[in-house]
């Protein structure tokens, strides 16, 4: 199996630290050229990313590969349609997009939460990934070439969880989204499929990760019984990208070391 991206041109939202840096380094080790998108070039304090003190773009750079940053708020129409066409104007043409920019709220019930959460997960994750892939759509019906969408949802699509009730909310209609356009540019070619991660090492879930007792609550509810590592996911989403994957299209992967196989309470 070649998992070789070579020629492939690829837009990353939200890439700049987390998940979407590592399937930007990922795509780029592969030989894509990437399309770095996000609010700012700066990875964010306390996280978890290799090398942390150097931005996605250059990092790719100084290993040879070849990545252009663009500002990007995806809540933003014009942005997104920027940096969708950053990928034409920097590389030639788009072969993948990866909507991966996100943010969480939750942390109590939902009738505590405010409209802010509400509003802040369905901008972000609704119509961000909205727009993206509307933008990217139009570039590869112009290009006549196909594509590939890759949605990052989460297990937060797939099945409910306590206390993220805006985020889960926001995570199906992305899973859902994924499934209609699967429906409808399937005869185009144009592929897209979601990647369903559980709990994860990165700055969002940080304040999770240093409380032992949210630790072991995740190394409970996950059956191989610890946290998803960016790498994990990030491999994924190089073979979604790749010709590899040419007829899986629809589909909504879970990488969650068997979270959503079932309820994983009882004897270990
Ligand atoms: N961390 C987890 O446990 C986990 C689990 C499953 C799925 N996910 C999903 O993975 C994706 C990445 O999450 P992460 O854990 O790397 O989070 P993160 O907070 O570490 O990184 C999110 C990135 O998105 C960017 N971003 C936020 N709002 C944006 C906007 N309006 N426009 C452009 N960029 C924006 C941020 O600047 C940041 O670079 C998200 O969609 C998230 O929901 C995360």
């Amino acid at each position: 199996m070649s998992l070789s991206l070579d020629g492939k041109v690829a837009v990353v939202t939200g890439a700049s630290t987390g998940l979407g840096r590592g399937i930007a380094l990922a795509l780029a080790a592969r030989g894509a050229c990437v399309v770095v998108g996000d609010l700012t070039t700066e990875t964010r304090p306390g996280n978890f990313d290799d090398q942390a003190g150097t931005a996605t773009a250059d990092l790719i750079a100084q290993r040879g590969g070849k990545a252009v940053f663009r500002t990007c708020d995806v809540t933003d129409r014009a942005q997104v349609e920027g940096l969708i066409g950053e990928a034409t104007k920097a590389f030639g043409r788009l072969d993948v997009l990866v909507n991966n920019a996100g943010v969480h709220r939750g942390g109590t019930r939902m009738h505590e939460l405010t409209e802010d959460d509400l509003d802040a997960c369905w901008r972000v994750l609704g119509k961000g990934t909205w727009f993206a892939a509307q933008e990217a759509l139009k570039a590869f019906l112009a290009q006549g070439q196909g594509g590939s969408i890759i949605n990052i949802v989460s297990t937060a699509g797939l099945r409910g969880h306590l206390y993220q009730s805006p985020y889960n909310m926001a995570k199906a209609a992305q899973a859902n989204l994924t499934r209609c356009l699967a429906l409808e540019y399937g005869v185009d070619n144009i592929r897209t499929n979601a990647i369903c991660p559980t709990y994860l090492k990165t700055a969002m879930s940080r304040s999770g990760f240093s409380s032992s007792d949210y630790d072991d609550f995740v190394v409970h509810a996950v059956p191989l019984g610890r946290w998803g590592e960016v790498s994990d996911v990030a491999s994924l989403a190089v073979f979604l990208a790749s010709d590899e994957a040419r007829f899986i299209n629809g589909a909504l992967i879970p990488v969650d070391g068997g979270e959503t196989a079932g309820a994983a309470g009882g004897p270990r």
